[in-house]
């Protein structure tokens, strides 16, 4: 192991314990942030597990049985793994229900489970994730995909983790809007997601929010991949082949309609591209659903330097006349997004442009710490100190 390996576990280490949260003698999870994000939010969650996997795999899996433990059981959303659960119950009112949110966030479980799996082999864990992760990609087949072309929607900003993105400006009817203008559209829509039952339909009629995202389906697809792997590893050969043949078609309709669209989310029933030049197109390469020519094309476009001007990949072009790098959302080198390009990049064989990726994450914790994330242009670390998924470096 390199000594700056070395150096970064010991500090994940150190970090994760502080940030860790039992609850109820039942539970545990990794907290996002000490103070500014004290609750569980499903991606991180999924994401911490991926790392504490190397420091404590039973962690790892306790981390993603917290996540799915307040999954809708009954009614119509039956089968939701909400974005957040409020363990302690502080915050939940905005949802008008206890415990947890009633939106989601980028599926990204099951392929957390198989990593843990690949290091510590316990088909016991798989199992008792099948179930309710199977149920969450049926609900959401069944819900969130009312034109049935294969592509999810996502109802509310928050559900893509891009928070405040210029992604959404022109749908949340703002522009070029400061961040609390941006943050009170947010709160707003949840009161319409409230009225229309988190109906993408009933949004859209409404002239809500109902979005087809680049990302969010990249991200879905490669996590049923997973869930078919799980089926295989647990010997369910008719569920494993279910759940490739939505991978293939899911794969198809991100290719046919996103990537020849130039790689853009597809607003409302109508889809129209949302022409806003952002780093979720990378993201396509996890859920490979583009070809190796394509794949090439897009390594072009993102290792030039107005996307990795230094530091990382920016969510918003260094060239963009909205480019903020140190705006939430709006162009900045967030851990998450990295990573995911990190391991989409190794899914297409760009190993050496994944390993100076990495070098530079690694490079950019180490000299700068944990953060939420970073600016692009000084690689100074912005938002919530003491992140935890800044530890996906490791
Ligand atoms: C912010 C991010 C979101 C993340 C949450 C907790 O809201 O935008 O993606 O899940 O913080 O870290």
């Amino acid at each position: 192991m390199g000594s700056s390996v070395k150096l970064l576990k010991k500090k994940v280490a150190r970090l994760f314990k502080a940030n860790r949260v039992d609850v109820h003698s039942t539970h545990t999870y990794t907290k996002p942030a000490p103070s500014v994000y004290e609750q569980q939010w499903l991606w991180d969650s999924c994401f911490h597990a991926i790392v504490q996997r190397w420091i404590d795999p039973e962690l790892a899996k306790q981390e993603l049985h917290a996540v799915v433990a307040h999954q809708v059981e009954t009614g119509n959303q039956a089968g939701m793994i909400p974005h957040m659960n409020y363990w302690d119950n502080a915050g939940s009112e905005l949802w008008g229900i206890a415990h947890r949110s009633i939106i989601t966030q980028p599926p990204i479980i099951a392929y957390a489970a198989v990593l843990i799996y690949e290091v510590s082999p316990d088909k016991d864990f798989l199992f008792s994730l099948y179930e309710p992760l199977s149920n969450y990609h049926h609900w959401l087949r069944k819900t969130r995909d009312p034109d049935n072309d294969n592509l999810v929607s996502i109802i509310h900003p928050w559900e893509s983790g891009w928070d405040a993105s210029q992604r959404w400006d022109r749908i949340l009817k703002l522009n070029k809007p400061t961040d609390d203008a941006s943050k009170l559209e947010r709160l707003k829509l949840v009161l319409a997601l409230k009225t229309y039952d988190c109906d993408p339909d009933a949004l859209e009629q409404q002239n809500y929010f109902s979005v087809e995202a680049i990302d969010f389906n990249s991200i879905r697809i490669a996590d049923m991949e997973s869930l078919a792997e799980i089926a295989r590893i647990l010997k369910k050969n008719d569920d494993h082949t279910y759940w490739m043949g939505i991978v293939r078609k899911a794969q198809k309709a991100v290719h046919d309609k996103m990537v020849m669209q130039k790689f853009y989310d597809l607003a409302g029933t109508a889809e129209k591209p949302i022409r806003v030049n952002n780093a979720a197109k990378f993201i396509s390469m996890f859920g490979e659903s583009i070809t190796q020519d394509e794949a090439s094309d897009l390594v072009k476009h993102m290792t030039s330097t107005k996307y990795w001007p230094n530091f990382g990949i920016t969510t918003t072009p260094t060239t963009s006349d909205t480019f903020a790098p140190d705006r939430y959302w709006r162009g900045n080198i967030w851990p998450s997004v990295n990573w995911l390009i990190y391991k989409g990049l190794k899914r297409y064989h760009f190993d050496e442009v994944a390993k100076n990726l990495a070098e530079n994450f690694i490079k950019l914790v180490l000299e700068h710490g944990f953060w939420e994330y970073y600016n692009p242009l000084t690689g100074e670390g912005l938002g919530a100190e003491n992140c935890s998924w800044s530890a996906l470096a490791l």
